[in-house]
């Protein structure tokens, strides 16, 4: 049995949404905004796949299985190497072509609404997967776009409203690889030295299912796991050969942020962010890598012995309220049975085993890292369509809510200062608004205090940014911990901001007008609310 509140209460508020939709101000503003139920003839698709959301039991932990909610797929038309089947309750991964035109047949099996949003993705607003596109079990939505993106990871997952965090916890998620001429020539690691490495945590009861009881502590701090999984399987270890691979590493969490580390305090050398490849690869002690957040890894396992091991890890760091919160666990249960099986589930003040990876031969020959990888146009202050404006995200907090410029999410709902002219390109202020703090009960403020000081991974739908600048306003011992993890430079479309921390990025908004979403990226965060609109038009 699973203990997740489904929140059945709240499909009304959208159940009506078809109907009224039309009626709703602001709702006619935006082109093409109907669901897209059916496939648009005009639209000649290279790759047809159906995708379902579904129940489904699989193989997690030892012993019974797992009920799970899971995407599977089916190749209607085009590449073999198009879908691939992962075990476990991941969706397939998807592998595209840039320039591709991509049809998705998304069923809907599930006995709660769902909608799929393609996070990375350049598409339009109807085929973005914001959460007033729902649809109800038996139902279909047809997802048509183009990859326009380069080549790097994405993912896809459920956008549900206030059920995006159980619905992705129960298994609504997937990978997306995109490749491209650029990457090709790189000749980069390929085919089984190419791996996928999707990092969630979970926990379950004593009869395998999947477990998620929140009180409103651990609520507004964000679901943590006890045990890690990767690519949905418990104590993985990747048998590898002594050259390089490539590994396309996901944060599937819900909220928990990794430091990720070699054992060995081998750094760790990045190729590729959220958006694709880096312009030249960077060399780093240690990633922080936010829910949300891709790294692309650059690993040579040359000269090492076979026989020998290297574990990944997240390292011991500070800066998140999870060890202020008077509710941080006891130790590990490392070496006690279950690798990356941690009591109390809230400690990311110790280290996190999430995988190991086991050299099982030696070979002779191994690609060289490139230099250089792909060109890449950096943005910059004389990029900005109106110099003199600057677009806020201040995060927020009232009532034991996370918000986003003072509000919580409201489907359609945008300001004015949330209105983006289409096809310009704007400079984004990210901060921590401390000032809406008061009028909050005398016991609560030393709550509040420490909830403030969350790091919150914060994400942009549509196009990636820049990031332009970084900046501390209470540089501490904590900060310290982390500082050093970061990849500034590269595409993203999801930022990691620290408590304390500014955060200046630079975002073309093209092509497309209507709503596109900006949130947290702790799941939690984001079904309470902690969501908002650009109006683009
Ligand atoms: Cu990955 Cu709006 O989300
Ligand atoms: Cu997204
Ligand atoms: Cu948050």
């Amino acid at each position: 049995m699973t203990h997740i509140d489904y929140k059945r209460r709240q499909f009304l508020q959208y159940a009506t949404l078809g109907t009224l939709a039309a009626t709703l101000p602001g709702f006619a503003l935006a082109k093409n905004q109907g669901f897209n139920k059916a496939p648009n003839s005009s639209f000649k698709a290279d790759v047809e796949i159906a995708l379902t959301a579904q129940t489904a039991d699989v193989p997690i932990l030892a012993g019974a299985h797992t009920h799970v909610f899971k995407y599977t797929g089916k190749l209607l038309k085009g590449p073999q190497s198009a879908l691939k089947e992962l075990p476990g309750y991941l969706g397939p991964i998807l592998n595209f072509e840039q320039g591709q035109k991509v049809r998705i047949y998304f069923y809907n099996q599930l006995p709660e609404p769902c909608v799929t949003h393609w996070h990375g993705m350049h598409v339009p607003q109807v085929m973005d997967g914001h959460p007033m596109y729902a649809i109800y079990q038996g139902e279909q939505y047809v997802y048509e776009f183009e990859v326009k993106n380069p080549a790097g990871t994405n993912w896809y997952h459920s956008h549900t409203h206030e059920l995006t965090a159980t619905q992705v916890y129960q298994g609504l998620a997937g990978l997306i690889t995109i490749s491209d001429e650029a990457e090709r020539k790189l000749d980069l690691p390929s085919g089984e030295f190419d791996l996928p490495l999707v990092i969630q945590d979970r926990s379950f009861t004593n009869g395998n299912q999947l477990r998620y009881m929140l009180n409103r502590h651990q609520r507004m701090r964000g679901f943590l796991g006890d045990t890690i999984l990767v690519n949905g399987q418990e104590n993985s270890t990747i048998p590898v050969k002594t050259r390089a691979y490539r590994l396309r590493i996901l944060n599937g969490s819900n909220s928990r942020i990794y430091k990720l580390g070699w054992e060995d305090g081998t750094p760790m050398t990045a190729i590729g962010t959220d958006g694709g490849l880096l312009e030249k690869p960077e060399t780093l002690p240690y990633i922080m890598l936010a829910p949300a957040e891709r790294v692309e890894l650059w690993v040579d396992f040359s000269g090492r012995k076979p026989g020998s091991d290297l574990m990944l890890q997240s390292l011991a760091y500070q800066g998140s309220a999870a060890h202020m919160g008077g509710d941080m666990g006891g130790g590990m249960r490392q070496g006690m049975g279950r690798m990356g099986r941690m009591d109390g589930a809230s400690a990311q003040n110790e280290v996190i085993s999430i995988a190991k990876f086991h050299i099982t031969e030696q070979i002779s020959d191994s690609p060289k890292l490139p230099t250089e990888l792909v060109p890449m146009r950096r943005l910059t202050a004389q990029d900005i369509s109106s110099p003199d404006k600057t677009v806020p995200i201040a995060i927020g907090m009232r009532h034991m809510t996370f918000q986003l410029n003072g509000r919580t999410f409201d489907m359609q709902d945008h300001t004015e200062l949330e209105k983006i002219p289409v096809n310009s390109i704007q400079k984004i202020r990210i901060f921590h608004d401390n000032h809406g703090m008061g009028g909050g009960r005398r016991g609560d403020r030393g709550g509040m205090g420490m909830m403030m000081a969350m790091p919150h991974p914060i994400h942009l739908h549509g196009q990636q940014f820049q990031i332009l600048s970084r900046k501390q306003n209470n540089l501490s011992g904590a900060y310290e911990t982390v500082r050093d993890g970061f990849i500034n430079n590269g595409w993203k479309d999801t930022v990691l901001v620290m408590p304390g921390e500014e955060i200046e990025i630079i975002k073309p908004f093209k092509d497309y007008t209507g709503l596109f979403l900006y949130h947290c990226h702790n799941l939690e965060h984001e079904d309470m609310g902690m969501m908002r609109n650009f109006f683009v038009s």
